[in-house]
């Protein structure tokens, strides 16, 4: 039976949306992610283009499904996966021991603004239904653009102001953003052909911002 999740307190769901944790962040919250950001997941793994052997690094993986996509595309590759839920890291652990047992994957409990890669590391960059929850989205963008090498991609999945407004849940703690607020945070981090496509979603309109570190 799926778990009645208007039952549940709108603050404590924000705040687990923001950071899950506990049984109800592992047994409730995480699944359910999976199941409802699917499409906006595969509108990102698109907008990669990954290609075997690439570093690529997810921030706010959450329940894995875009990581889990992301680890068959990069065969010979290495993923690096960064969230601020201890128990999230923990949960992705446990469920991709295989991949990290053998190189391919590797995680870390950190934030968008201290990310635990070297300058430069990294070919493509994804993240999504995170930037409402960056406490300084510029230094969160800079970090993002400081890991990217010359000529790598970003990908950032978020819901514009517009559809975040449709759920009331998002009247606790969500920055919400216009798609010309995140292109603004993208060029002013350095970034450059930042492009933002919009993507059909269950609750309104969802977008995929793609941006470029110039080689
Ligand atoms: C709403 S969930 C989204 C999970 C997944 N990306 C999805 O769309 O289904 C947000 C995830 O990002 C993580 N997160 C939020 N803000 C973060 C930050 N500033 N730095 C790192 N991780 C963050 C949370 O811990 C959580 O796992």
């Amino acid at each position: 039976m799926p778990w009645p999740i208007g039952l549940v307190p709108r603050k404590y769901l924000a705040a687990q949306l923001r950071r899950p944790s506990g049984l109800f962040g592992r047994l409730v919250l995480a699944p359910m992610l999976n199941r409802r950001n699917a499409a906006i997941n595969i509108a990102v793994l698109r907008a990669l283009e990954l290609e075997g052997g690439e570093r690529v690094l997810e921030v706010g993986f959450g329940g894995g499904d875009l990581m889990s996509r992301v680890l068959l595309l990069v065969p010979g590759g290495k993923v690096t996966g960064v969230d601020f839920s201890r128990d999230m890291v923990d949960m992705a652990a446990r469920r991709f021991s295989s991949a990290v047992g053998s190189g391919a994957l590797e995680l870390v409990c950190a934030p968008v603004e201290k990310l635990p890669c070297p300058d430069a590391s990294i070919d493509k960059v994804c993240t999504v239904n995170t930037i409402y929850f960056w406490s300084d989205p510029v230094a969160g963008a800079s970090e993002l653009f400081r890991v990217i090498a010359p000529g790598g991609r970003l990908v950032i999945g978020f819901a514009p102001r517009e559809t975040l407004e449709r759920l009331p849940v998002t009247e606790h703690g969500f920055a919400k953003y216009e798609p010309d607020d995140v292109r603004a945070l993208l060029l002013d981090a350095g970034f450059c052909d930042v492009s933002i496509e919009e993507i059909e979603d269950p609750d309104g309109v969802d977008c995929c911002a793609v941006a470029v570190k110039a080689s």
